[in-house]
């Protein structure tokens, strides 16, 4: 029946996101969610908001929950954009700013939405191969571009780029959007928003997904200078004026002006990030050096995919992938608690030992 089907749809791939299993008692460590929850005054904000006004639409334009993010990084609200999930603001940004005659660029193994955005949107690419060591080398993107897009830290590498390198980037692309995607920023690295003032082409797309522990509320934002923002606003109004929902708009607010909490939460993600590493770097794993939730890690002697179906076997699940061919041999593991970390470290054990 796919002759009903509008003739871009027959070309497109689209992204496959982590497995959410139903099944209960599993150790899900696949699709770097936090493991712990969200702010208590993100709950009673949720709560607050299931009354009556539920039949009236939301702010368009989210101006409270612009405000508090503005305030938060200490930038102005024109500075701010809010989508449904950083993928949304990621997707709007593709459209707004990286369409141009020129093919943007970013790495080879990298997010996995990137290349699809560009198929959706008919967006010319090119990736750029990642070191040896998986890092990214600025001097391969100061080439003419229509863009540059790319996570820092990256994805699914955990690898950071030092601040200082994507300054460079910046110095040397003044006339295309740089896109810095920091879903993972508040796990090991310094953001970039603080070039904003400096760079009108630097666009930094955050998320509450991650280190807020608010994937199931789909917050993400965008921060630039407003010639930038005002382009997303017209892409947003011309596709859903109402992104989010009052649910997340007030819980979103509630959680920016309580950074004592996520920071705490990331620090005990980082505290276990850190034994973690040595407990797998002990059992003979190569570990990338991490600044996110979640490491990427291969054993010389166990192939990738043998070790995720091994561990699911024992319902530990971790994300594998099959392509590029480079990192066929990975396993991606979230970092999850103490207790689910001890789990995967004994089942590994297990399984390597055979
Ligand atoms: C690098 C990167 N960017 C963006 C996202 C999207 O996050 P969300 O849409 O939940 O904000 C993810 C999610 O896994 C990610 O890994």
């Amino acid at each position: 029946m796919s002759q009903y089907w509008s003739a871009v749809v027959h070309g497109l791939t689209p992204y496959v996101p982590g497995e959410q299993p139903k099944l209960a008692n599993l150790v899900k460590l696949n699709t770097n969610e936090n493991p712990y929850g969200p702010s208590p005054k993100v709950l009673d904000a949720v709560r607050a908001e299931a009354a009556d006004t539920l039949r009236l639409y939301p702010d368009p334009n989210s101006d409270r929950l612009r405000a508090g993010i503005a305030a938060y990084h200490g930038v102005t609200a024109d500075q701010v954009f809010v989508g449904n999930g950083s993928d949304e603001v990621l997707g709007h940004a593709f459209m707004a700013l990286l369409k141009h005659a020129r093919p943007i660029l970013f790495p080879d193994i990298s997010y996995s939405f990137y290349p699809v955005y560009c198929g959706l949107y008919e967006i010319a690419h090119r990736t750029i191969p990642l070191t040896e060591s998986f890092e990214i080398r600025v001097d391969d993107y100061l080439t003419p571009n229509g863009g540059v897009v790319f996570p820092n830290p990256n994805a699914p590498t955990g690898r950071l780029l030092a601040l200082g390198e994507i300054e460079r980037l910046l110095a040397g692309n003044p006339d295309s959007v740089v896109v810095i995607d920091e879903a993972y920023i508040d796990f090991g690295g310094e953001s970039a928003v603080g070039l904003v003032a400096r760079y009108p082409q630097l666009l930094v797309i955050r998320t509450l997904s991650k280190s807020h522990a608010l994937a199931g509320l789909r917050v993400g934002y965008a921060i630039g200078q407003p010639h930038l923002i005002e382009a997303l606003g017209r892409v947003k109004d011309s596709f859903n004026s109402y992104p989010l929902d009052r649910f997340a708009q007030a819980g979103a607010l509630a959680s920016m002006e309580d950074p004592a909490w996520f920071e705490s939460i990331c620090a005990k993600v980082v505290a276990t990030r850190t034994g973690l590493v040595a407990s797998m770097t002990g059992m003979g794993f190569d570990v990338l050096p991490s600044a996110a939730n979640f490491i990427f890690a291969r054993h010389p002697e166990h192939d990738g995919a043998e070790l995720a179906a091994a561990l699911r076997e024992r319902s530990i699940i971790v994300r594998h992938f099959k392509n590029p061919a480079r990192i066929a041999p990975f396993l991606r593991i979230t970092v999850g608690t103490d207790e689910q970390c001890n789990a995967l470290l004994t089942a590994l054990k297990a399984i390597v030992a055979c």
